[in-house]
């Protein structure tokens, strides 16, 4: 072999040297300096967005050994309102989101999970809906689908076209990648059942969850069936 083509040899290895940050989530090749430095900006931009200073007003809605969760209304203090905003931008762009904005802003309800050490860990917006149409469990036959098809299912779930009644909408729920499996999820949609319509408990059937990722999906199956 010649120099040359060690060269080119080692200059491709390095395209596959991507590394994903474990708490920021970003993917950035860590030999390159120039990645480097933007993976160390944008995961302290991450932590700053998850760093929660405590308000003078929280509306506390449940307290665990853990943490506690917050609800942020949109009428409340700037200061309460550009936290749950910053938080949900933040879950959008790991849901791969780009500026969906909310079906109506003045309506929605965000529940932000703090834990013991004063981050924001997990987030959910809940907004009022009418109807829902349920995921069907392995529709279609998968036999004939071409790749394309096959990827879209990944995401595009084939749903029923016969609405149900619906009172409450998740259309987000995230959580911290190093805080997942800690029942942070669960907990955040339980307490969206008690507190969502004042004096009544929803049941598992009033809330919907819209355009579930793979992971929303797994969460959500499981939540609904227990
Ligand atoms: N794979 C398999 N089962 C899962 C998964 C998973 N990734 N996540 C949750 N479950 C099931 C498990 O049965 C789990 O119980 P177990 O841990 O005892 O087995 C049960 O759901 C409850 O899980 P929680 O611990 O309460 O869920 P968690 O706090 O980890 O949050 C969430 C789940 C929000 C989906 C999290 O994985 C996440 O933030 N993922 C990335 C963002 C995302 O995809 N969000 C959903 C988008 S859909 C939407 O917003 C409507
Ligand atoms: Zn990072």
């Amino acid at each position: 072999k010649s120099s040359t083509d060690q060269l080119i040899i080692d200059a491709g290895q390095k395209q596959f040297g991507a590394t994903t940050c474990k708490s920021c989530g970003m993917i950035y090749s860590a030999d390159s300096l120039e990645d480097d430095f933007q993976h160390t900006q944008f995961h302290q931009r991450f932590l700053d967005s998850i760093k929660f200073v405590g308000w003078k007003k929280e509306r506390v809605v449940a307290e665990f050994w853990d943490g506690k969760i917050i609800l942020v209304l949109p009428d409340d203090p700037k200061y309460a309102v550009k936290k749950a905003e910053e938080v949900r931008q933040l879950a959008d762009n790991e849901l791969g989101f780009q500026q969906v904005s909310l079906s109506c802003p003045s309506k929605t309800k965000t529940y932000l999970f703090v834990n013991n050490k004063r981050m924001i860990v997990g987030c959910l917006v809940a907004e009022h809906i009418k109807q829902a149409f349920r995921v069907l469990e392995n529709s279609g036959s998968t036999n004939n689908v071409t790749k394309h098809d096959f990827m879209e299912h990944h995401r595009a779930w084939c749903c029923s076209t016969q609405a149900e009644k619906a009172i409450c909408g998740v259309s987000r729920i995230w959580v911290f990648s190093l805080m997942r499996r800690q029942k942070i999820g669960t907990r955040l949609v339980d307490v969206v059942r008690n507190t969502f319509m004042y004096g009544s408990l929803l049941t598992k059937e009033e809330i919907a969850f819209s355009d579930p990722t793979p992971d929303g999906k797994l969460f959500a199956t499981k939540y609904c069936e227990t």
